[in-house]
């Protein structure tokens, strides 16, 4: 898809579509007037007659309106207006796209980005819309032995901007949101590929191949035998009970100066969790493929902030393992020995992720990181605290959880913080080793994430839980959704001080 920002009046487009907003109750936007006055009442003649009420996501596809030079108008409701906020925005923003996949029009001109949203400017409104359009045209058919695209697909789409001066504001929300929605493309498709193709093999061949295709960017595989050297005995335990060995593929993106400490992001990268000796149920297990979305949020995250070419220092982990029942299977009472020298009692061999985590935690520590983050589907106990709307958040330096959240309320990709208290600590307790894998069922994510803070004492860190934010569950709608892609990479825009508006 290709996107460009102008500045004009839509009488004056020529275009296959033009694309502008309706108020509720029957109130044309701004843009609107212009159109209808030079149509000579022609659209204000049709919400009279109520075939378009404006509510949010409500459209009405008009062809040859008189005097318009363009070939169609799309009419697209915003609801109430100064009552639209970023959720509506979004919509509208998806509904368009929809409707005019399915008009015969190969491009448009688009005025939605200058309706008002509540609080936010004209970058954000045309980054929002770059992103939410890829989002909406994201398919996963590679799988499909017959593929069915639409005839006359959308190629081409402009977003008007209220004035000349925002043009550069403009064209730089669009190269960002382009590496954004690539980036989360990216983990798209590594989360949806299914788990007899993406093993952790896998994951270090998709590292590997941003190596080859970006020169700041340098890959490391680490292996079975070098963990084992490395006394990451944790981590293989997990991994032992599987045919597919354990890959930790290390990515180093050198955007910064030589010297600058890291920040180093750890991705969660079980490609398939059964649970082990501890198996799961049924209903519902295919979907612990995505037991590695930690980890395709890191490579997609990768891969937006090379796109962005960012001044900054980054290394991404994934920790690639799967977690099988086997006769060399881990077991429940077995005791660890991890990487840190702390020693853990396994209650539950579906307790893994943190397992596998702490070992990497642990390897990171090599880097003399400035911060370490780590992203994980790491509790079920999330999505019953939090839903599929935010992000869990945890850390140990009050800051860093402060930049993470602002950074999820500026891209859209939203966390929320839960405690990490010392209080919590004593459900850990055993009486056989330092500590056990399991915390009980009372307050399941923020246990986790104690048992993390026992391997990140050195740094400044933080823990993001995407167990109910990196996809979606059952039906047709079934699939990644990329984050947090946005709000990671938002978060390293910030770190790099790189401006909205390249002209500041
Ligand atoms: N990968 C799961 C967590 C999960 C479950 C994420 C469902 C998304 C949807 C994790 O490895 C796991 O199994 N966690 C257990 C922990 C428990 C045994 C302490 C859980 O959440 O039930
Ligand atoms: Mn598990
Ligand atoms: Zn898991």
């Amino acid at each position: 898809m290709e996107f460009s920002v102008k500045s004009g009046s839509p009488e004056k487009q020529r275009s296959a579509c033009i694309v502008v907003g309706v108020y509720e109750p029957r109130r044309l936007s701004p843009i609107g007037e212009q159109l209808d006055q030079i149509s000579e009442g022609y659209i204000s003649n049709l919400l009279r007659r109520g075939d378009l009420e404006g509510k949010p996501g409500q459209t009405l596809l008009l062809h040859h309106v008189p005097n318009v030079l363009s070939e169609r108008v799309l009419l697209v409701g915003c609801g109430k207006e100064r009552e639209l906020d970023d959720k509506q925005y979004k919509q509208i923003i998806s509904k368009t796209i929809n409707t005019l996949n399915e008009t015969g029009a190969m491009e448009a001109v688009c005025f939605l980005t200058e309706q008002h949203v509540k609080g936010r400017d004209t970058y954000w409104k045309v980054r929002q819309a770059v992103e939410t359009t890829q989002d909406c045209l994201y398919t996963f058919n590679e799988l499909k032995s017959k593929k069915s695209d639409p005839r006359r697909p959308l190629r081409k789409i402009v977003f008007n901007v209220p004035t000349r001066r925002e043009l550069t504001i403009g064209e730089s929300a669009i190269e960002h949101g382009l590496a954004i929605a690539s980036g989360a493309k990216l983990c798209k498709d590594v989360a949806n590929m299914p788990p007899n193709i993406c093993n952790p093999r896998y994951l270090g061949e998709q590292a590997k191949s941003l190596e080859t295709e970006f020169d700041k960017v340098t890959v490391n595989l680490v292996g079975e035998k070098e963990m084992e050297e490395l006394g990451m005995h944790s981590y293989l335990a997990v991994g032992r009970g599987s045919a597919n060995e354990s890959v930790m593929s290390v990515i180093h993106y050198n955007g910064g100066v030589e010297d600058a400490a890291p920040i180093v992001l750890v991705g969660k990268g079980l490609t398939f969790d059964s649970g082990g000796i501890s198996i799961k149920p049924g209903e519902g297990m295919d979907e612990m493929k995505y037991d590695m979305g930690g980890a395709a949020g890191v490579i997609g995250t990768m891969r937006s902030i090379a796109e962005m070419n960012l001044p900054i220092n980054v290394i991404g982990v994934l920790a690639g393992c799967e977690n099988m029942p086997g006769s060399n299977a881990y077991r429940p009472g077995d005791i660890l020995t991890t990487m840190s020298g702390q020693t853990v009692e396994v209650l539950n061999t579906d307790a893994e992720g943190r397992l596998v985590l702490c070992d990497a935690l642990t390897y990171v520590e090599a880097f003399d990181p400035d911060t370490v983050i780590d992203v994980a589907t790491l509790t079920g106990a999330c999505i019953i605290a939090l839903g599929a709307h935010a992000t869990g958040m945890l850390s140990n330096h009050n800051p860093l959880a402060h930049d993470l959240l602002k950074a999820g309320e500026q891209s859209g990709d939203r966390a929320w913080q839960l405690p990490l208290w010392d209080d919590y600590h004593e459900q850990l307790d055993s009486p056989f080793a330092d500590f056990t894998n399991l915390g009980g069922r009372a307050a399941g994510t923020i246990t986790a994430a104690c048992f993390l803070s026992k391997f990140t004492k050195k740094y400044n860190w933080a823990h993001l839980d995407i167990a109910g934010t990196a996809w979606r569950s059952g039906g047709k709608n079934k699939g990644a959704t990329g984050r947090p892609v946005p709000m990671l990479t938002q978060y390293l825009i910030n770190r790099a001080g790189v401006s909205e508006n390249p002209q500041d």
